[in-house]
């Protein structure tokens, strides 16, 4: 990663804290991934070369501008969803000045109705990091549409261990699925489909 791509990178991650820091109502932070999850990501994508990569949370672009850089390293296409249009537009800003724009389909959607949208096996590699409660019902979609020897990411499963008890329990449960956490960052459950 280029010099100017890092310094971005943290300032970014800086003014997220800051602002986030500023905001009593949790949905109005921008709550960025750490960074250090975010270097696991991009390894992650770099190491396993996934030619169609999904993002479900993409808040300001934070974890977009790691996920394009790596999938622009290795020819892949991203596709990053975000439901609030404000964001969105900050998002695609912010991967503008990465100059990254064009690595990215940003889209202002519902994560569930883009899961319900895509084809079987249509994605090699997801990164989960939307509201939490909603992940159970994203469950049957994430397996129909994650590709065999496809890679899930979701994050946030130490920090808010409780909150994922329901969708660790699916993922347990699954047949044809190997899972492991990374105790990175807010921790990071890998999620192999075989
Ligand atoms: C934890 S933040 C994502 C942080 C981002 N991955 C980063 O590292 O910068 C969660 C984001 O998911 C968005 N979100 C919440 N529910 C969503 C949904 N159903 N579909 C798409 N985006 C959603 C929120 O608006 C918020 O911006």
């Amino acid at each position: 990663m280029d010099a100017e791509l890092v310094a971005l990178l943290e300032a970014l991650h800086r003014e997220g804290r800051e602002f986030d820091a500023g905001q009593p109502d949790r949905l109005s932070r921008r709550r960025n991934l750490e960074p250090e999850t975010a270097a696991l990501l991009a390894l992650l994508v770099e190491a396993l070369a996934p030619q169609h990569l999904l993002e479900l949370g993409t808040s300001n672009g934070y974890s977009t501008i790691w996920l394009a850089d790596a999938a622009r390293r290795i020819g892949a296409s991203l596709v990053s969803v975000e439901i609030e249009r404000q964001r969105v537009e900050q998002a695609r800003a912010n991967l503008v000045r990465a100059g990254l724009s064009d690595q990215v389909q940003l889209r202002c959607a519902d994560a569930a109705e883009v899961l319900a949208q895509s084809q079987d096996a249509q994605w090699q590699f997801v990164f989960l990091d939307a509201e939490r409660p909603a992940y159970v019902g994203y469950w049957p979609q994430l397996m129909r549409v994650l590709a065999p020897g496809g890679l899930l990411v979701v994050d946030n499963v130490i920090s808010h261990a409780d909150e994922l008890q329901g969708f660790r329990a699916l993922v347990s449960g699954q047949d044809g699925v190997r899972e492991a956490l990374a105790p990175t960052g807010a921790g990071a459950l890998l999620v192999l489909r075989s």
